[in-house]
């Protein structure tokens, strides 16, 4: 459902050669994948992630999702197989300050211009994550991991078929981060595709797959499989 095609990423710095953040990756993720990628800071994991949901243009290569080149469509499309395809949980702290948890969690509805509130949808995934008293609380009032279920439940709110993590357990302590990946494990009996990056090379065994990624280059871990 998803490849990657010799996608590459160049940024380019005043003071050295341009750098090549990401190198010729060439990835294939089918339906029921849940690959997980680690790698050390700054090996590009971060930038792959963000030109495959669409907000990093890639210096060369391609993205196809179910086919379709992801970069060769007009904004139109391209927001709305972000929206409904593809749920994104972005590295570190992600919710919107303002917002209660409750709009956090549902602002990808509104913003797919789906039929409804999708207060109800919301509501159903903040009880099965056990926070459906958290909805009219702000994220200043929540812990680390509570934020991060909330950012779950948000990149879930419109059914994806990929989910795409960045980091999903960073600061987390041992027992938040199982909670964390438990509910990674139910979302993937669901039937839903799981791309996840992360330094723990502990929990990528909830996942089938795993790569590894160092100075841009990314490279399935065949014995893992
Ligand atoms: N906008 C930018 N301009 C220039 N260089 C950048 C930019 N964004 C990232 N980089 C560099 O690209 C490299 C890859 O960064 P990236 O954020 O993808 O790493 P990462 O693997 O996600 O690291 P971490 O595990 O710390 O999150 C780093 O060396 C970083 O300094
Ligand atoms: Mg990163």
């Amino acid at each position: 459902m998803l490849e990657l095609k010799q996608l590459t990423r160049v940024y380019d710095r005043d003071d050295i050669a341009p750098f090549m953040a990401v190198d010729n990756v060439d990835l294939s993720i089918m339906h029921g994948d849940f690959v997980s990628i680690i790698g050390r800071s700054g090996s590009g994991k971060s930038t792959m992630l963000n030109m495959i949901v669409g907000l990093l243009h890639p210096t060369s290569g391609k993205i196809l999702i179910n086919g379709t080149d992801l970069w060769s469509m007009n904004d139109k499309d391209m927001a709305k197989i972000r929206n409904l395809k593809i749920g994104y949980i972005p590295q570190g702290f992600s919710l919107l300050s303002n917002l209660t948890i409750m709009d956090n969690v549902r602002l990808p509805f509104c913003l797919a211009q789906r039929e409804g509130n999708g207060i109800e949808r919301a509501m159903n995934l903040l009880e099965e994550m056990r926070m459906q008293n958290l909805a009219e609380k702000y994220p200043a009032q929540l812990s680390g991991g509570e934020m991060r279920r909330v950012a779950i439940a948000r990149a879930l709110i419109n059914n994806p078929e990929i989910l795409i993590a960045d980091e999903p357990t960073g600061d987390l302590d041992e027992e938040t981060t199982k909670e964390v990946m438990k509910l990674f494990a139910r979302v993937y009996c669901k039937g839903i595709t799981i791309l996840m990056v992360t330094h723990e090379y502990d929990i990528t065994s909830y996942g089938n797959r795993v790569c590894t990624m160092s100075s841009g280059k990314l490279i399935e871990n065949i014995a893992a499989r």
